[in-house]
């Protein structure tokens, strides 16, 4: 039996004439999130994916905020967990015939994207997150054609609409170093959806940066007044935040980064404790990976408040065992996108892929290539 939760997000309805940022308003979505399993249950639907997932060759992708059983098993049976950057790239480069990605809507979207030859599966495609649903593309489109003179970088967390309309898209693994290579040609930008992230990455680059007022329901809810209540009780903490978050808590940080930022400065920094304002899915890698350390959830709007308080994103949780299982087996929620709108998406992916590649190898041509970037 699964759980219906109502979830309350954030969407810009209307435009300011003449190019000003849209104002938000509040919309509803709904989440459906599985029954945990019994002990028993887990284990036959643990070895089913084993066997299933070999029959068909094909490979589990999980984020770092779903069901740990589920990250464990992507990692035991040759996949992967990840943040969104390195899952696009692995769906990309894998031999795989079949991908299946438990995350969101928009990271199925990418692997399809980025690989329309293979068979894409999630275990439930209802999965979205509030960034992508405050993002519709007609109006982000009015968006675009009111600033002609930008150029258009969007998150990841969007849909392969919103996407083909850009000119980039980044992660915020990689964001703050796209907009500086931007800005250095001297790039006006427009960005979209989160508003956090935008006002974090024009605080950081001293870009000259217009942003779409979209946020994430789970990091918008995490409060720096409570947070530093929390920091004075625990001296020693280091603060680790993901940039989704709002200003006021990323000022109290010692380390701003993705869901893989924030792992490897638990893994890099020298204290036994951490506060972590991220999606708790997070928590098993950091426990699991840094045994001798201490992760406290960072505060958030607390007792009272709605299922966006938990700090667990109500669609990440829509991923479950069964749910692998029984794509895996019927063929199900197989991911599809429209044709020319993947492929004109592929381009702001591919540039950000390219992009990373270089500097991950150290090339001093970070810089962008003639005709990228464009606008
Ligand atoms: P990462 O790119 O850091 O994995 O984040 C994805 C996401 O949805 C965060 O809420
Ligand atoms: Fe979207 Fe926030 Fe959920 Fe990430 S945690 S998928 S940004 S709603």
């Amino acid at each position: 039996m699964s759980e219906m939760v109502s979830i309350d997000f954030e969407q810009p309805v209307s435009f300011v004439p003449g190019g000003g940022a849209p104002a938000c308003s509040t919309r509803n979505a709904w989440a459906r999130v599985p029954a945990e399993p019994t002990r028993a249950e887990r284990g036959v639907l643990k070895d089913r994916i084993r066997q299933l997932l070999r029959e068909q060759q094909a490979v589990l992708v999980a984020h770092y905020y779903v069901h740990p059983d589920l990250q464990d098993l992507a990692e035991e049976t040759g996949g992967l967990v990840a943040d969104s950057l390195e899952m696009a790239r692995f769906g990309r480069d894998h031999a795989a015939r079949t991908l299946v990605v438990a995350g969101v809507r928009f990271m199925g979207e990418t692997a399809k994207i980025l690989s329309p030859d293979k068979r894409v599966l999630m275990p439930d495609l209802d999965a979205t997150c509030s960034l992508d649903l405050g993002c519709p593309t007609e109006e982000f489109s009015a968006f675009c054609d009111q600033h002609p003179d930008r150029t258009v970088l969007v998150y990841a967390n969007t849909s392969a609409a919103v996407k083909a309309r850009a000119d980039w898209m980044v992660t915020s693994g990689c964001a703050l170093d796209v907009v500086r290579a931007l800005t250095a040609q001297g790039k006006k930008i427009l960005w979209a959806p989160d508003r956090h992230l935008g006002d974090y990455i024009r605080r950081e680059t001293g870009a000259d940066l217009l942003s779409w007022e979209g946020a994430c329901i789970v990091h918008d809810e995490f409060k720096g007044l409570e947070l530093e209540l929390l920091k004075e009780q625990h001296p020693n903490a280091k603060v680790l935040v993901h940039p989704e978050s709002p200003a006021d808590v990323i000022a109290l940080a010692d380390a701003v980064g993705s869901t893989a930022g924030i792992l490897s400065a638990a893994k890099n920094m020298d204290a036994r404790e951490f506060i972590v304002a991220t999606d708790t899915g997070l928590l098993h890698k950091l426990r699991t990976l840094n045994p001798g350390k201490t992760f406290i959830e960072a505060p958030t709007a607390g007792n009272g408040a709605t299922c966006k308080s938990c700090a667990h994103c109500p669609w990440m949780a829509m991923n479950d065992l069964a749910g692998v299982v029984r794509v895996l087996e019927t063929g199900a929620n197989e991911v599809h996108v429209d044709p020319a709108t993947g492929e004109r998406a592929r381009l702001p992916i591919a540039r950000m892929l390219d992009f990373t590649a270089a500097l991950k190898n150290g090339s001093s041509a970070v810089g962008i290539a003639p005709g990228i970037g464009v606008a």
